[in-house]
Order: structure tokens, then C-alpha cells, then sequence
């Protein structure tokens, strides 16, 4: 199958087609996640609090990443791989955001990278996409910022509405691919939406966005805690895992297994 580009994004958003993006973080789901056709995974720094055991996204470094990131490139086939910029390692500087994209392009293989902030972080966006790496862009509610933010609440009501829009356009501006807009009223979304000419991918930012992501623990129910409102489970995987465990179990304590055509003689 042919690789997806950041031109495919532009083109489908010149057509009005939707498309996906789903989390990945390692060679099963990479695998399965590109064989039902979604054109791009994000190796998130939500794996700080889906694979690595943190509370929040904050903890999880660059050097955890990189194996992720470099599993699911090894995987996907088709899909676009972007590696998500953890907390503190892009924020210093436009330089240090340029050496930790390059790290991830060059150690993990991603074809993009993404990071989190508005206007303020447009230089280091500049400086990434003039070495030749493509960014994506995150505003809205951006996790990394949750204790400046107050928590996980929507951004961009009433008067701040403005605002998502001109960090949407200074984003742009500065040469991101891709807007991932977080938490966002609908009708703000859908005013970026029609203002860029790149695409945006909503979380929480209702259906008008070019594309939509989930975290795919939350996508297929294997979160068990309650999702937010934005997430769409469209599985119980924690429940199937949950009873090929205590199936596991039972038969080995019963001996039912192994059975005969499991054993060596
Ligand atoms: O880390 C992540 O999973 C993300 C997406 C939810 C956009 O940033
Ligand atoms: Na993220």
C-alpha cells in the first residue's frame, strides 16, 4: 500500500472527506489500526497515562517514547506516524523543539511530529518545518498545561473563542500540516475549520473538524474508568481481555490446560 503524505490530508480536506486518526504504541494495534484504513497514528505523550502507569501526561520523557514510536513505524505500512512532543521537551526553545523533532525522526522513524500551544509556539513550529519535518499543531484544551488551565475544561467559549482562532492561523502560518484542536465548542471548531486551508483534527471539538482522534484505549473500551464525553467506545476489549485472563487461569488450575494437543512428547 502506498505511504500516506501530508498532501493526501490537504487533498481530502479540498474534497470534504473526513477522515480518522486513532493512538497507537506498539506493532499489534499499529498493525491493525493501518489494515482498517486509518490514515494516521499518533504515538501520543498520552501513553504517559495509558501504557506507562503515570497519572497525567506530564511525566512521560523522550527516551520513553522513542521505542514506541519506533515500533509503530516499524508497523504501519500505510498510515502517517506522528510522534507526539512530550512535556518539556520542546518548550525551552525553538533549537531544542528542532533537536527533539529531529531525534524522533531520525531514532523513532516518524514521518511528523506534533506539539502542544498556540501562537506563542509558532517559532518553534517555523523552526521545525524549516528543517524539512512536518508539524502538527494542538490547541484548545492541551493537556500538558492542564495545572495553567485549571483541570480538563473546555477552551474557547465566549470571548476566547477568537483567540483558538488566530493561535489556529499563527499555527498555520507558521508551516504546521495538521491542527489537532482539544475540548473546543462546536461552532468555534467549525470557524478554524473553514479558515484554514489545513486541515484540523477534533477531540471534543464537534463533528465540523476535517478529522476526528481518539485515544484508542478510550476508542475500544479497554479504559475501563468513564470516558469523557467526547469518546465513542466502540468495543469492550477490557471485558474480552478480562475473561481470556480468568478463562486462563481457571484452566490451569483445573488442568484443563494443557490439553493433549498442546504437549510435546
Ligand atoms: O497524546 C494524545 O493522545 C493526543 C491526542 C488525544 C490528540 O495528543
Ligand atoms: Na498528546
Amino acid at each position: 500500500a502506498k505511504r500516506v503524505r501530508i498532501h493526501h490530508l490537504h487533498e481530502m480536506k479540498s474534497r470534504g472527506e473526513h477522515w480518522p486518526m486513532l493512538t497507537a504504541y506498539d506493532m499489534y494495534t499499529a498493525e491493525l489500526f493501518d489494515e482498517a484504513g486509518i490514515p494516521v497514528l499518533l504515538v501520543g505523550d498520552s501513553a504517559s497515562n495509558n501504557v506507562y502507569g503515570y497519572d497525567t501526561s506530564l511525566p512521560v520523557t523522550v527516551d520513553e517514547l522513542m521505542p514506541l514510536v519506533a515500533a509503530v513505524s516499524r508497523s504501519a505500512k500505510r498510515a502517517l506516524v506522528v510522534a507526539d512532543l512530550p512535556f518539556g521537551s520542546y518548550q525551552l526553545s525553538p533549537e531544542q523543539a528542532l533537536a527533539t523533532a529531529v531525534r524522533f525522526m531520525k531514532e523513532g522513524r516518524a514521518h511528523a511530529v506534533k506539539l502542544e500551544g498556540g501562537s506563542a509556539f509558532a517559532p518553534h513550529v517555523k523552526a521545525i518545518t524549516t528543517a524539512g519535518v512536518p508539524v502538527m499543531g494542538h490547541i484548545g484544551f492541551t493537556p500538558q498545561s492542564e495545572h495553567n488551565l485549571g483541570g480538563y475544561r473546555v477552551q474557547g467559549r465566549g470571548d476566547t473563542g477568537d483567540q483558538v482562532v488566530a493561535d489556529a492561523l499563527a499555527l498555520q502560518e507558521a508551516g504546521a500540516f495538521a491542527v489537532v484542536m482539544e475540548m473546543v465548542p462546536a461552532e468555534v471548531a467549525k470557524r478554524v475549520t473553514h479558515e484554514l486551508r489545513v486541515p484540523t483534527v477534533g477531540i471534543g471539538a464537534g463533528p465540523d473538524c476535517d478529522g476526528q482522534v481518539l485515544v484508542w484505549q478510550d476508542m475500544a473500551g479497554l479504559r475501563r474508568a468513564k470516558p469523557p464525553r467526547f469518546v465513542k467506545r466502540y468495543a469492550d476489549v477490557a471485558s474480552v481481555l478480562l475473561g481470556a485472563a480468568r478463562d486462563f487461569a481457571e484452566d490451569v488450575r483445573s488442568r484443563e490446560f494443557p490439553g493433549p494437543e498442546h504437549v510435546f512428547h
